[in-house]
């Protein structure tokens, strides 16, 4: 078998996209050259890796196994390449990291203060909801992430270190009735309506719980799938919102929105740096780890854990 690995990472872009154009646009090659690999790779395997059915592209049963095997031996190579760049020394290196978006409000000062120290290092982030970085998490697409609550009982094992305290807070306009009450009892919030995140976010998930365990029956209004569309819309009347203190601390400062002060709060929560459990870290991604874990409070002047 003289199949190639180029020819690997080209068939797996056309299986993870079903398409040969988004392929072709996510290497940078023609339409062409995408499916020659892919026929180079079929006639080296003696089986088809795709079917076409109407305008769609679907992976057969031996392409759903190849596709297996390409994600298995490309994980191992970049496991290899992170191991050789810690032997060589943290000088050159990638260190994936997903941030959860209410996440993204402290994570670039964090990036700074690591990548100075690192400037060889060649940091990819993505910015995404908890849903989606679970994903990212069953298929080990990423090195680590930062999120909220992660969830207890889950498919693969995660190891989660707590860091860093997550607030989560009612909010409202500066100019609302309920923002000078004091203690104000949940029942309070049925008269309301709020604006929610999309289904997927850990800060709609929090906020479904603390609904619940309150017993309350919301009116719920626009679902934005953004904190900051949930400021601006909270700033802007639309209703109420429910989000993590971190992500409206200029807009507190500036006293365009308040928060609510409930006689009882949603229940604390923490920032989590989590990784799947027995992942071989490089050692860029232990350091950075370490970083967060032992750094990030003090350099966002926040109560450590
Ligand atoms: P999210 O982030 O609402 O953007 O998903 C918070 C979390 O991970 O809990």
């Amino acid at each position: 078998m003289n199949i190639t690995l180029r020819q690997l990472k080209v068939f797996s872009s056309v299986a993870r996209n079903l398409s040969f154009t988004k392929a072709a646009d996510e290497m940078h090659l023609t339409q062409p050259a995408v499916s020659m690999q892919v026929k180079q790779l079929e006639s080296q395997l003696e089986v088809a890796l795709f079917e076409q059915l109407g305008k769609k592209i679907f992976l057969t049963e031996a392409g759903n196994e190849v596709y297996l095997y390409a994600r298995l031996i490309h994980e191992k190579l970049d496991e290899m390449k992170a191991i050789l760049d810690g032997i060589k020394g943290l000088h050159y290196g990638k260190l994936s990291i997903t941030v959860a978006t209410t996440a993204n409000y402290f994570a670039p000062p964090l990036l700074s203060t690591f990548y100075q120290r690192f400037p060889g290092l060649n940091i990819v982030l993505d910015i995404t909801n908890r849903k989606a970085i679970l994903k990212q998490l069953v298929n080990n697409e990423v090195d680590l992430v930062i999120m909220g609550q992660p969830p207890k009982n889950m498919e693969i094992d995660l190891e989660a270190a707590p860091f860093m305290e997550n607030e989560l807070v009612i909010i409202a306009p500066a100019n609302h009735p309920l923002a000078k009450r004091k203690k104000i009892p949940p029942k309070a919030l049925e008269a309301e309506t709020f604006l929610v995140r999309e289904p997927g976010s850990g800060t709609r998930y929090a906020m479904e719980r603390y609904f619940k365990s309150h017993e309350l029956d919301i009116t719920t209004g626009m679902e934005v799938s953004s904190d900051e569309a949930i400021k601006q819309s909270v700033q802007a009347g639309l209703g109420l919102g429910f989000l993590s203190s971190d992500a409206v601390q200029t807009e507190l400062m500036l006293d365009r929105l308040a928060v609510l002060d409930m006689e009882f709060p949603p229940r604390k929560r923490y920032w989590h740096i989590v990784h799947r459990k027995g992942k071989r870290l490089s050692a860029f991604a232990q350091a950075f780890k370490n970083f967060i874990i032992e750094e990030a409070p003090k350099i966002l002047n926040k109560d450590g854990i």
